[in-house]
């Protein structure tokens, strides 16, 4: 009793780790990737977050010198989160131009402004003592229109300070549209949008609360997305499109690769998605517990957000990753 040899073989293009990378599909390269940092006003030393092993809160001393080994490790961009000491309900810290965000950045376009993209987020949640992205009415909803010209301020003083691309992460409506008419009205037509278009209220952005010291009362869902939601992430890549985002996001990355795909599909813009502080948390929990390979898990992950259709992607383990790649 014979059977039929297989017509089709593909185990021959996996025969051996050369022919495994020379017919590889995706690949990571270190100038895709962009390292988010945290800068805390008074620090004299980084402080560990402890939901986020490996990552800190720096000084500005480390903040420099962090930026100085992810450009020489040959990272694409950093993305920088400040965390005042003073907070208040318009997010005064974010518009003034010595406030800790916007002297962090003049620190990174100083140290490291000719080799990497310096990008700053444009959002209001880490400075306002209500933790919302936005400014409050007086019943305490999320103001929309009000927020967009603090959003607009927050854009003057980050252009200010030299940052090539400003992080629009709020979700308001309109935002793009508002930042780049200011942009534009006031002379910075070269400073670059990224616009988190399709982010999703996720209970992976949990450590990151710890990162940026935030109190939130309540939650963010009236102006993140919903969980279920597809096809409005496409609607909202189309709305900043439109309204002249030069690079579309996706975020958080790991549950959200079909909405990842579809953006990537129509985008004429770079793609980039955030592999969030929650990702970077599982993953590290997990390889702790010797459940799974650190290393591994880690590649597998960013070749997965790559393989999905994302040009750029965000990740805590950016420097490292970038060191393994060369
Ligand atoms: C808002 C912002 C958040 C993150 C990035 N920008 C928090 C939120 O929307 O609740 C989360 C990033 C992460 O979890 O790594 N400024």
């Amino acid at each position: 009793m014979t059977h039929p040899f297989p017509t089709a073989r593909p185990r021959r293009l996996r025969r051996s780790p050369a022919m495994r990378r020379l017919v590889a599909e995706t690949r990571l390269h270190a100038a895709d990737l962009v390292l988010p940092m945290f800068v805390k006003e008074g620090l004299d030393e980084p402080a560990p977050i402890a939901s986020m092993p490996g990552v800190v809160q720096h000084s500005m001393d480390s903040l420099r010198r962090a930026a100085v080994e992810a450009a020489e490790a040959g990272v694409g961009g950093l993305m920088l989160f400040g965390v005042p000491a003073v907070r208040d309900a318009v997010g005064s810290c974010a518009t003034d131009p010595d406030g800790i965000l916007n002297a962090g950045l003049r620190a990174l376009v100083e140290e490291v402004g000719d080799a990497v993209v310096v990008m700053s987020d444009l959002c209001l949640d880490e400075f306002t003592d209500h933790g919302h992205c936005g400014v409050l009415t007086a019943d305490g909803t999320v103001d929309n229109d009000a927020t967009l010209t603090r959003y607009a301020d927050m854009a003057l003083a980050q252009a200010e300070t030299g940052a090539h691309l400003l992080g629009l992460s709020g979700m308001m409506d309109g935002q793009t549209a508002a930042v780049r008419a200011t942009l534009d009205g006031a002379g910075h037509t070269d400073v670059a949008i990224l616009a988190y278009s399709a982010k999703y209220a996720s209970s992976f952005y949990g450590p990151f609360r710890d990162a940026v010291d935030s109190a939130l009362q309540g939650d963010r869902r009236t102006y993140q997305m919903d969980a279920g939601n597809r096809r409005e992430g496409l609607r909202e890549a189309t709305l900043d499109l439109a309204e002249g985002a030069d690079v579309v996001m996706v975020k958080p990355a790991m549950s959200y690769l079909d909405v990842l795909s579809d953006v990537a599909a129509d985008s004429p813009v770079p793609v980039a998605a955030y592999q969030v502080s929650g990702e970077l948390a599982m993953i590290e929990a997990a390889a702790a517990q010797g459940w799974i390979d650190r290393r591994r898990a880690i590649e597998e992950s960013l070749l997965g957000i790559r393989r999905a259709g994302a040009d750029i992607t965000l990740t805590y383990w950016a420097t490292e990753v970038a060191g393994w790649l060369r």
